[in-house]
């Protein structure tokens, strides 16, 4: 589509314009917004660099012809192509805090970020958070934001990945926080020795009827960051064997599975699964202590 580069002058002109045609589009928004005018928005603003907060400083300032360029070249990607707006920007946002991605890891989206911004309250009481393990920790988003949160803790991002593991390293940089936060390939735990006080875990977990039906923008992420078997669980079943060898004691296992969590209910009737609840959305997240798991594999083997 021919775009109109020069009637369209000041960002306010650019925001409105991208709302327009995001309205007139079958796009599927969840990529880190959830509107269209979000969307426009963060499209106009990020591709500046501006501040996506207060920003109407700026909404009559002209832009530059290049700039204009990147922003509506970006605006065609995102509507012919459907490729979500992180991928186009290069950056995604978790817990307020900027990230960087490309289509070699998920954009981060998990309910992870409400519960660290609350130091991950009441669960943790006043136990001491010395060691923490991000499994399957794709941009590194959950494990770098909880060593921001916990600022004495260690903290290792695990991934079986090696491209993942490799955009982790970079968000390690941007964050300063590579005196205490490392990487490690692993295929789920082997690969990891150890334990921690605390493991948190965003695995695939997307079952093979919903891979089928997936909006298009869904096609650009890694399958290896979604599919999980035909139940979503093929990972958390592993998990699940295994977390209590590299849990500490009085060490805390947080787990999201999204849709999948009715099935591993049903899949583990003797667990004491807690599932947390979050104000700005999301669910399928468990929380389970050492001694619960510990307890529950003596009983399995005794
Ligand atoms: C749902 S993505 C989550 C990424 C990140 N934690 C987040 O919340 O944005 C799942 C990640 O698990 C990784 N993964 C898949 N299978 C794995 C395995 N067997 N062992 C370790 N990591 C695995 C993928 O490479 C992907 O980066």
């Amino acid at each position: 589509m021919i775009q109109p580069i020069d009637d369209l002058l000041t960002i306010r002109d650019l925001v409105r314009f991208a709302c327009t045609r995001f309205a007139g589009s079958e796009l599927f928004y969840g990529h880190g917004t959830d509107n269209v005018w979000d969307e426009a928005v963060h499209l106009v603003m990020r591709s500046v660099n501006l501040p996506l907060e207060n920003n109407t400083l700026f909404l009559d300032a002209r832009l530059t012809r290049e700039e204009r360029g990147v922003i509506l070249e970006r605006l065609d990607r995102r509507i012919n192509e459907r490729i979500p707006l992180a991928y186009l920007l290069g950056e995604a946002w978790f817990m307020g805090l900027p990230f960087r991605v490309d289509e070699r890891v998920l954009i981060p989206r998990s309910p992870f970020s409400e519960l660290l911004q609350s130091g991950m309250q009441p669960w943790i009481g006043d136990k001491q958070v010395n060691r923490i393990l991000d499994l399957c920790t794709g941009s590194g988003c959950i494990g770098i934001a909880a060593a921001l949160v916990f600022e004495e803790a260690e903290v290792d991002l695990a991934d079986i990945s090696p491209d993942a593991l490799d955009v982790a390293r970079s968000n390690i940089a941007l964050h300063q926080v590579g005196d205490r936060v490392n990487t490690l390939q692993a295929d789920v735990f082997e690969g990891i020795s150890g334990r921690y006080d605390l493991i948190l875990s965003n695995p695939p977990y997307v079952d093979a009827e919903d891979m089928a039906s997936m909006p298009e923008e869904f096609h650009h992420e890694p399958v290896l960051g979604l599919a999980a078997g035909p139940d979503g669980l093929d990972i958390a079943h592993r998990i699940l064997a295994h977390a209590h060898e590299h849990l500490a004691p009085r060490g805390l296992l947080l787990v999201e599975v999204g849709n999948s969590w009715p099935a591993l209910e049903a899949a583990y009737p003797e667990l004491p699964f807690i599932w947390l609840e979050f104000e700005q959305g999301g669910d399928g997240v468990f929380l389970l202590s050492a001694e619960d798991l510990a307890e529950w594999h003596a009983g399995k083997n005794g």
